[in-house]
């Protein structure tokens, strides 16, 4: 039977992913009230919780009761707040953050549980979010497939990323993202995760940060990748969120993708995000380990 939710009313924004949050104050959640947020968050994986006003101090708080956070190596913190980083787009600048289908920190050995994004200005038109459910990915593959991906790890990495993204090279980048020198992290994840809380399957390659699988060459690896990304981007399994100034996104890193749209030249768009600290996964090591087991 479906999950009563007494204190809060999420509205589907698609099949399979995404609901959409009215009449909630984040700054005022009972306990009760934040434990439905909490289950609407794994259930649905994205929660957009329309008209907040918070200021970075409420955002913090909000973000400390779902736990720790995960400071981000490489994004300029917000100057309002250290803890918070900033996205940013100048109406001046080509290049937004995040155009490419990814799920945040899957190079870390402890990917991030989630991220908690605040819309402080959003363009006219355009500078929505897509979301994928990478559980959907996963359901909607044969059986062989599942039975031979169940056995597979693939290597995630900071480094083709953040590691080349120098002023030079980007002059768009400037004042955005930062810290080339320390992208270093190399991670090894099973190639379908268990859902820590809510204990279904997910597909867990991304095409930004995924580099390859566990002991297959780079053609095989690319073919295997190519299908697995084309199926998992496919329409039916996304949502998309619309902005507006004062919704704030909490997306669940495990179980989703995410790619910012990048159709608002000439306009500012600025989020504060916060991420959250996650576990490490089952089945996650660091490449050197994984070698050796
Ligand atoms: C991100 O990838 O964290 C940015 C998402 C967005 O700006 O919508």
């Amino acid at each position: 039977m479906a999950f009563e939710f007494k204190t809060i009313t999420p509205q589907p924004m698609s099949s399979y992913i995404g609901a959409e949050i009215q009449g909630v104050d984040v700054t005022q959640c009972s306990d009760e009230q934040f434990a439905e947020l909490k289950k609407a968050f794994v259930d649905y994986g994205i929660i957009a919780i329309r008209e907040q006003n918070l200021t970075p101090e409420q955002h913090v708080e909000f973000a400390q009761r779902w736990g720790d956070i995960n400071i981000n190596r490489f994004f300029k913190p917000s100057d309002q707040h250290p803890l918070i980083a900033e996205v940013r787009k100048e109406p001046h600048q080509k290049m937004n953050i995040g155009a490419i289908w990814h799920t945040d920190h899957s190079y870390d050995l402890a990917p991030a549980l989630g991220s908690i994004l605040y819309a402080k200005e959003i363009p006219p038109v355009g500078g929505d979010t897509l979301f994928n459910s990478m559980h959907a990915a996963w359901l909607t593959l044969s059986d062989g497939m599942k039975e031979t991906l169940s056995g597979l790890r693939a290597m995630h990495s900071s480094r083709h990323v953040f590691g080349v993204l120098t002023p030079d090279a980007f002059p768009d980048i400037e004042g955005r993202i930062t810290n080339a020198h320390e992208a270093k992290q190399d991670a090894v994840h099973n190639l379908i995760i268990k859902h820590p809380d809510s204990g279904k399957e997910i597909l867990y390659v991304n095409p930004q940060f995924t580099v390859g699988i566990e002991g297959w060459n780079k053609d095989e690896s690319d073919a295997l990748l190519g299908f697995l990304y084309n199926h998992a981007k496919k329409p039916e399994f996304s949502c998309r969120l619309r902005w507006a100034e004062g919704t704030l996104a909490i997306w669940d890193n495990r179980s989703t993708w995410h790619c910012a749209l990048n159709d608002y030249q000439g306009h500012r768009r600025l989020m504060h995000r916060i991420t959250l600290e996650g576990v490490k996964l089952e089945g996650s090591a660091e490449p050197a380990l994984a070698e050796a087991s």
